[in-house]
């Protein structure tokens, strides 16, 4: 966003722009706006303060290692998995806005006290890539808002939980790298926030809004699944790596948030496909993919499963998978025209 764009939206300050700042003049253009959005967000970034603390001094605080779970997906669980998904259901119970949730590790989703005020519901992978968080390396957490579509003066249910991501009021992400970033929107551009040392998620000034390349440099994808690929897909990724004027250069840090927001900001396609042994790919529609591909569409990249747009899915079960190509928009269309 430039510099006049924030003056005409009153937002150009001396002092930092908070993320409460950005919201409230956001819904300046949304008269019926009940700071629902608000509070939600600010909800949010709590619990990413304190999954960041908890990250940062997992050592002391006993948050490596395993649980002895194995989630809905058949996957370990991770200690951080289990406290990050905890905290998001103890914040966002508290919430008035919110009626309930679904989440990555949660087998259903959870109702909240019925309550005709609470309007919204949330989906989460409370902690994506726990599988690097051993490691250091980079982690993040995803989140996407929805307003319920059950009566209000009912509990939610399951259909609350399976709209199709292009019914997103609200998107995005938490990095937990060597600092703590936030990116999200709610369809009017995608804003980029750090968490400064007083605790506070502020407008970046590099980067506030990112707008994607049209163009990858990068592409991100498990090339180990390469002996079960489809011919098409090994045809295509040849192509990003041979292409005459800029090949691709690889990036795979198997941690989709971390993957995904390299190639946002550098110009990047991710790939999990279906192939022989992943019939529907590994993410999971409702908590991985919608949520990225709203964040990918507004800063004007794409997303598709290879036969329609990842926001026009009509999911048919909480925890479906899809086969997913997102990131820069030539990229994504010069996959489906190689089909
Ligand atoms: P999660 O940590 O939430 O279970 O997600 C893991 C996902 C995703 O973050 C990552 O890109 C992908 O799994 C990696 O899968 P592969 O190891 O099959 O490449
Ligand atoms: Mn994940
Ligand atoms: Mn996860």
């Amino acid at each position: 966003m430039s510099a006049e764009t924030l003056r005409a939206n009153g937002q150009e300050s001396i002092l930092p722009i908070s993320i409460t700042d950005h919201i409230l003049n956001e819904q300046r253009h949304h008269p019926e706006a009940t700071g629902a959005l608000t509070s939600i967000m600010l909800g949010l970034a709590r619990v990413a303060r304190r999954i960041s603390k908890t990250a940062r001094e997992a050592e002391s605080s006993g948050a490596y290692g395993l649980t002895g779970e194995i989630n809905v997906q058949g996957e370990k669980v991770i200690k951080l998995d289990k406290q990050a998904n905890d905290l998001f259901k103890e914040v966002m119970s508290k919430d008035p806005h919110v009626a309930g949730f679904a989440s990555e590790e949660e087998t259903t989703f959870v109702p909240f006290k019925p309550d005709p005020k609470r309007k919204y519901v949330l989906w989460f992978d409370p902690l994506d890539g726990s599988s690097n968080f051993d490691t250091s390396v980079t982690i993040g957490s995803i989140f996407s808002i929805y307003q319920r579509v059950s009566s209000v003066e009912e509990s939610v249910n399951e259909a609350d939980f399976l709209q199709k991501g292009r019914e997103q009021v609200g998107a995005g992400y938490f990095v937990f790298g060597f600092d703590t970033k936030l990116v999200y929107t709610t369809g009017n551009g995608v804003f980029n926030f750090n968490l400064d040392s007083s605790g506070e998620f502020v407008l970046s000034k590099e980067l506030p809004q990112i707008v994607t390349p049209e163009e990858s440099m990068y592409y991100s994808v498990n090339e180990a699944y390469s002996p079960q690929w489809f011919p098409h897909v090994v045809a295509f990724v040849e192509m990003l790596k041979t292409m005459p004027e800029k090949p691709c250069s690889a990036r795979y840090a198997g941690s989709l948030v971390t993957d995904f927001h390299r190639n946002l900001l550098k110009g990047g396609v991710y790939l999990y496909l279906s192939d022989k042994k992943h019939p529907e790919g590994k993410l999971r529609l409702n908590c991985e993919l919608n949520p990225l591909a709203f964040i990918a569409e507004q800063a004007g990249g794409r997303a598709t499963n290879g036969e329609m747009d990842i926001l026009d899915i009509q999911p048919t079960s909480l925890h479906q998978r899809s086969p997913v190509v997102i990131g820069s928009k030539n990229e994504v269309n010069a996959f489906l025209k190689s089909k």
